[in-house]
C-alpha cells in the first residue's frame, strides 16, 4: 500500500490487515510496549479546513510511533498563495517522508500523490473520509466481535463519510442501508459500486425503515465544511425527517451501537438522549481514530 487516497483503492484484505495492527498498536500503546516504527520519519499534515480529531491524531500518533509531525495551515503555506500543487509535491517530497492533507477536492489528493514521490494520506475531502472510516470499522469490530452478518444504517447527508462508509462497510462484508434525501444522495461513483452488491446495499428516503434491524446506526452532520452558506436550506430538507432519535433507535435492534465521526449537532441530526446513551461507543471511535491513523502510517511510512 503505497498511499491512502480513498477506500475504493483498498481491498478487503488491506483493509482487515490494517484493522488488526489498529488493534495491535492500541495493544501496545496500554500496555507500554514501546513501537518506535517510524523513528527519524517526519510527517507534513496540510489543513485546508479545521480539525481537531484529525490533526491530534496524526500528530500524537507520529510522536508515539518515534516521529514527528509538522502542522501546515494552508493560510501559511504558498499553496494558499496559488503555488501549484504540482511544485508543492515535488518540494516537500524532498523534505517529507509523507503527507497527510485535508482539503475539499479530492484531485488535490490525487495529485499530489501522482506528482509527489512519497506516500500521501487523504485526512478528508468533499469526496471521502477513510481514515475516519477506518476507525469507525475498528470500534464495529471492537464491540461486535466481527463483521459478519451485521447490518450498518447511516442516515443524513449523502456526504464524505456516507461514501466511504458505503464503500468500507460493503468491502469487509457488512450490510449497508443508507436514508438520505434525493437532493443529496452519495456520489455517483460510489453508487455504481454499491450497485454490485445487489441486495447487501440499499438505499431509501425513510430513515425508519433504513434503520430496521440495524447493528450500527451513524449519522453526520447536515452541512459539511465548506457549505456553510447551505445550512439553513439544508436545515428545511433534514430537519425531522434525517435525525438519529429514539424513534430511528425503536426500529434498530436492541444492542444497536450508534457512532457519530464529530463533532456533533445535538438536536438535529442526533437527539442529546440517544447521543449520551452511546457516548461511550463514540469516545472509543474517537480515540480509535489514534490507534487507526497509527496504523496508516506504519503502513504506508515503514520502510
Ligand atoms: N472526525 C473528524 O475528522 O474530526 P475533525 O474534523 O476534528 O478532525
Ligand atoms: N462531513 C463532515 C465530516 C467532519 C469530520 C465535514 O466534511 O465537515
Amino acid at each position: 500500500m503505497k498511499h491512502l487516497l480513498k477506500m475504493l483503492d483498498l481491498n478487503k484484505q488491506e483493509i482487515i490487515s490494517l484493522l488488526n495492527l489498529a488493534d495491535q498498536l492500541k495493544y501496545e500503546q496500554k500496555h507500554g510496549i514501546k513501537h518506535h516504527r517510524l523513528a527519524g520519519k517526519t510527517l507534513g499534515m496540510i489543513f485546508q479546513k479545521s480539525s481537531t480529531r484529525t490533526r491530534v491524531s496524526f500528530e500524537v500518533g507520529m510522536y508515539q510511533l518515534g516521529g514527528t509531525a509538522l502542522f501546515l495551515s494552508s493560510k501559511d503555506l504558498q499553496i494558499g498563495r496559488g503555488e501549484p500543487v504540482q511544485d508543492t509535491a515535488r518540494v516537500l517530497s524532498r523534505f517529507l517522508d509523507g503527507i497527510m492533507i485535508r482539503t475539499f477536492e479530492q484531485q488535490e489528493v490525487e495529485d499530489l500523490a501522482k506528482y509527489g514521490s512519497i506516500p500521501i494520506i487523504n485526512g478528508l475531502t468533499d469526496f471521502c473520509h477513510p481514515c475516519q472510516i477506518l476507525a469507525d470499522l475498528m470500534t464495529i469490530r471492537e464491540f461486535k466481535g466481527s463483521f459478519e452478518g451485521l447490518k450498518m444504517c447511516y442516515l443524513g447527508d449523502g456526504n464524505n463519510m456516507a461514501n466511504s462508509l458505503i464503500v468500507g462497510g460493503l468491502k469487509v462484508g457488512m450490510n449497508v442501508s443508507i436514508a438520505c434525501p434525493k437532493e443529496y444522495q452519495p456520489d455517483k461513483e460510489v453508487l455504481t459500486f454499491a450497485a454490485d452488491f445487489k441486495d447487501k446495499f440499499q438505499m431509501t428516503e425513510n430513515s425508519i425503515e433504513a434503520a430496521k434491524d440495524a447493528d450500527v446506526v451513524i449519522t453526520d452532520v447536515w452541512a459539511s465544511m465548506g457549505q456553510e452558506e447551505e445550512k439553513a436550506l439544508r436545515e428545511k430538507v433534514f430537519a425531522g425527517r434525517y435525525q438519529i432519535n429514539d424513534e430511528v433507535m425503536a426500529a434498530a435492534k436492541p444492542d444497536a451501537m450508534v457512532l457519530h465521526c464529530l463533532p456533533a449537532h445535538r438536536e438535529e441530526e442526533i437527539t442529546e438522549k440517544v447521543f449520551e446513551a452511546h457516548a461511550e461507543e463514540i469516545f472509543e471511535e474517537a480515540e480509535n481514530r489514534l490507534h487507526a491513523q497509527k496504523a496508516v502510517l506504519v503502513r504506508v511510512m515503514e520502510k
